[in-house]
């Protein structure tokens, strides 16, 4: 599959082809992260310019590390101290930012749909690292790679999802990866928490399972991956947890519901974490949790898409 010179914008427009390709090519590119000088000179001379509009920790910070070890260049633009405080549009800023030379651009934005929006104009390849409450295609994509490690498949799973899934761009895009690549996904979660979305559409999409239930223990019972999620306070207007403890107490993972899934089933997140309310303090120390492993294959992810987009490459026999 040749995605050179494409967009990646979202899970729902990759097949399960194109999903495949990504993961090997991670799945070679991760040795490179081990070498004594983790670096290799494929992306020298190009620019890539990370817009992050929101914060992040994970995902610039992994992009930024992906595309330095693939030796490319790397401007990274917050907006502050920026013609954005002077009321420059995206789009003015995306074409001011091509004009200085940018081949790549990574933008995190708090609207769904902007770098679906730019893609239209820019002339260069679009990654959205994080759209609002829409997608969040490179976690998916790292979450996909953890799971393929760990279970050693990624078809055939039961996949639970537990909390905010309504405004988890993360779920949205979890929910399609996985249902591509063949496996059955759960979501649960406070009812007001829960997707507006049909359980028809997304069979619709994917032809595959997808579960609504409104009963965590039921939802996360014989479970071969549970992937919890931060309660997204600041995209909810209004207060729709009445308190995080309750929260806690009905929807948090506690090491009591580790005897309901299955005895090699993962746990995941994909942070920033509010321990004690969506997970236990005591869950960091469970030993199938794989967060930071998560953290890890992230990295290698994205240098895959940088490779992919910006030079069309195939799986490699090894980098030099
Ligand atoms: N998972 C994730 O997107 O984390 P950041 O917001 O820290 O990038």
């Amino acid at each position: 599959m040749d995605l050179k010179n494409k967009h990646l914008l979202d899970i729902a427009s990759l097949s399960k082809e194109e999903i495949e390709d990504i993961l090997n090519l991670a799945e070679n590119l991760k040795e490179i992260l081990y070498r004594p000088i983790p670096k290799v000179p494929t992306l020298r001379g190009k620019l890539i310019i990370h817009l992050f509009y929101e914060p992040s920790t994970r995902t610039r910070f992994s992009f930024e590390r992906a595309s330095k070890t693939l030796s490319a260049d790397t401007l990274t633009f917050t907006g502050k101290g920026t013609s954005v405080e002077k009321g420059e549009t995206l789009l003015d800023t995306i074409k001011n930012l091509e004009a200085i030379g940018a081949d790549l651009f990574v933008i995190r934005h708090p609207v769904a749909g902007a770098p679906h929006f730019i893609a239209k104009y820019s002339k260069v390849p679009i990654v959205n690292a994080g759209d609002g409450t829409h997608e969040h295609p490179t976690q998916a994509l790292l979450d996909l790679l953890t799971v393929k490690e760990k279970l050693g498949t990624l078809s055939d799973l039961k996949v639970t999802i537990v909390g905010d899934i309504k405004h988890s761009r993360v779920a949205h895009s979890d929910i399609l990866a996985f249902q591509k690549m063949g496996s059955t996904v759960w979501v649960t979660g406070p009812a007001q928490l829960l997707p507006d979305f049909k359980e028809e559409d997304y069979y619709k999409i994917t032809k595959n399972g997808f579960k609504i239930c409104y009963n965590l223990e039921k939802a996360i019972k014989e479970a071969d991956v549970v992937i919890a999620l931060r309660i997204q306070k600041e995209r909810h207007g209004e207060a729709l947890v009445p308190s995080f403890l309750e929260y806690h107490e009905f929807f948090g993972l506690t090491p009591k519901h580790l005897e309901l899934i299955k005895e090699n089933a993962i746990l995941m997140h994909p942070g920033p974490i509010n321990w004690g309310i969506e997970l236990a303090y005591e869950m960091e120390k469970y030993p199938s949790q794989v967060i930071l492993d998560q953290v890890e294959n992230g990295v290698a992810i994205r240098m895959a898409i940088l490779l992919k987009l910006l030079t069309g490459e195939k799986v490699y026999e090894s980098f030099g």
